[in-house]
């Protein structure tokens, strides 16, 4: 049986120049694209904000940097919950968007790979937004979210006082919105309240995205 999101890292390896530096995001599928780095026996430099990702590269032997000891890197692959025909990405929740956010930002190319599901005309932002916010903002973001016309809500967790904490130790809250008119002016407007730090909305950084669909791979590029 066809594993389309198998094929879509191996197209995505074919992208990779030799000792290059490569981020690498989380998730099934860049699971795989680490299993083909490995089986190509590329000697590249890998930085990653997933610990997974960092645990998985170091047991296939593979090299990686810490991102702070770098100043670009060459090409970036990610997955994401949902990105549309106009690259805007909604990213999970997982509360390390604003280190995925730095490396596509740092990279050359940040190529998103996604299964055909993931793919649609326009974001349905069934999921939230998360905010990744500075614990003396929490009140005043979520008020600005409200004004802005989302709903927001606290992760809740036992992590630290009833809220979760992103890697950074930092606050989450999900931003529900039914409905957007401009994407990008909303990642705009979110990251410009004071004490956000990032979001998981990504509009500006993606160059390419690799569609793993039943009848092959398609290659979209901006
Ligand atoms: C992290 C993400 C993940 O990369 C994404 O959920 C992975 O998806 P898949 O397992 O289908 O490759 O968005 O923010």
């Amino acid at each position: 049986m066809r594993n389309i999101k198998q094929e879509c890292a191996q197209a995505a390896s074919k992208l990779i120049r030799d000792h290059s530096i490569i981020g690498l995001g989380g998730g099934s599928t860049i699971t795989y694209l680490i299993q083909y780095i490995k089986q190509q026996n590329l000697h590249v430099n890998i930085v990653t904000p997933s610990f997974t990702t960092k645990s998985l590269c170091l047991r296939n032997g593979l090299n990686v940097l810490h991102t702070s000891f770098i100043d670009h890197i060459d090409i970036a692959f990610d997955g994401c919950d949902e990105v549309d025909k106009d690259f805007n990405a909604l990213k999970s929740g997982g509360g390390i968007h604003t280190k995925e956010k730095l490396i596509a930002n740092m990279a050359n190319e940040y190529i998103l790979l996604v299964d055909e599901s993931k793919f649609v005309s326009a974001l349905t932002f069934k999921q939230p937004i998360v905010l990744e916010v500075l614990e003396d903002a929490l009140e005043y973001v979520s008020k600005t979210i409200i004004e802005l016309g989302g709903e927001p809500n606290y992760r809740k967790s036992a992590v630290k006082d009833g809220v979760t904490i992103s890697d950074n130790g930092h606050l989450l809250i999900d931003a529900t919105f039914d409905h957007v008119e401009d994407i990008p002016k909303l990642e705009d407007q979110l990251n410009s309240i004071s004490g956000v730090i990032d979001t998981s909305l990504f509009t500006k950084v993606i160059t390419k995205v690799i569609v793993a669909k039943e009848d092959g791979i398609e290659v979209y590029s901006k």
